[in-house]
């Protein structure tokens, strides 16, 4: 019988100041895993590592803007030098990049694909690479979790950069879990459904919103806890034998 305790790994998280990924965090640092908090808005990670640790969590922040591709490796070496080497890598950075394919401006559609897809896919490589040459990944330790979205696998309108870029992620998941799987890294994804963040509230306060929430079959966003046990699955040992798997947690939105 496995449990789901985390101890003795640490977890890197990527878009962790916020929304899906500041849960994450938290949730695997109560489960034992030290924990390295990855974002750009540094303050807002320095305040979440402090709760952690007065809740007796291990937990380090870190500067990172994951378009800058150069820069993630050097990333998880610092986590490393921090925490300990890395088991768990959360690749959950993502960016909304809305707008008519008619008028997009070409930077927004670099933007989402730089941070969708390049860097999921340079994140996961330094990941793993790290997690072979530890060890970690010879033990069956090591989880590369991507957060996909159901706009990976349904059209959501004025989303097509977006939903493009999480079709990327999906295909990437099982490629990279195909091309892992000897090396005992289990790659898998999260397919959510919407929850209320950073990312969308402005949509959901406006009235096309409110009707898109209203045209879902239960009529309403998932709650924040939404996905907490998918993610304790992927990351923890019950694992072991899930590679290559896209989890869709989306309370029937995509029917
Ligand atoms: N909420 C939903 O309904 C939903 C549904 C399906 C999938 N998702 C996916 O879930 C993930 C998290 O989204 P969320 O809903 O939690 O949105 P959010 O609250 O806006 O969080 C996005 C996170 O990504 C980080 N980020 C964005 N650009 C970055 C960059 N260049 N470098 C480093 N970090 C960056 C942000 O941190 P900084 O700005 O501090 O850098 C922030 O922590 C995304 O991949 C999103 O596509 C969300």
């Amino acid at each position: 019988m496995t449990t789901n305790s985390l101890e003795n790994r640490t977890a890197f998280i990527t878009g962790a100041s916020s929304g899906l990924g500041l849960r994450f965090a938290h949730m695997l640092a109560q489960a034992g895993a030290r924990v390295a908090l990855a974002a750009r808005r540094t303050e807002r990670l320095e305040a979440e590592v402090a709760a952690i640790r007065a809740a007796g969590g291990q937990a380090t922040a870190i500067a990172l803007d994951v378009a800058n591709a150069d820069a993630i490796g050097a990333a998880m070496d610092e986590a490393q030098a921090a925490l300990g080497p890395l088991s768990i890598l959360i690749n959950n950075a993502g960016v909304s990049g809305e707008g008519s394919a008619l008028s997009l401006p070409l930077d927004r559609l670099d933007q989402t694909f730089d941070v969708n897809v390049r860097a999921v896919y340079i994140a996961a490589r330094e990941a793993a690479r790290r997690m072979i040459d530890s060890g970690v990944a010879a033990q069956g330790d090591a989880r590369i979790i991507n957060i996909a979205s159901i706009a990976g696998s349904v059209q959501l309108p004025g989303l097509t950069a977006y939903c493009a870029s999480k079709a990327a992620v999906v295909s990437m998941t099982k490629g990279l879990a195909r091309e892992w799987a000897a090396r005992l890294i289990a790659v898998n994804a999260i397919a959510p459904g919407y929850i209320e963040t950073e990312i969308n509230a402005d949509w959901f306060a406006t009235a096309p919103g409110r009707a898109q929430i209203d045209g879902f079959a239960r009529r309403r966003l998932m709650d924040d806890d939404a996905l907490d046990q998918t993610l304790m699955l992927l990351a923890g040992p019950a694992a072991r034998f899930i590679t290559g798997s896209i989890i869709t947690v989306d309370d029937g939105q995509s029917l």
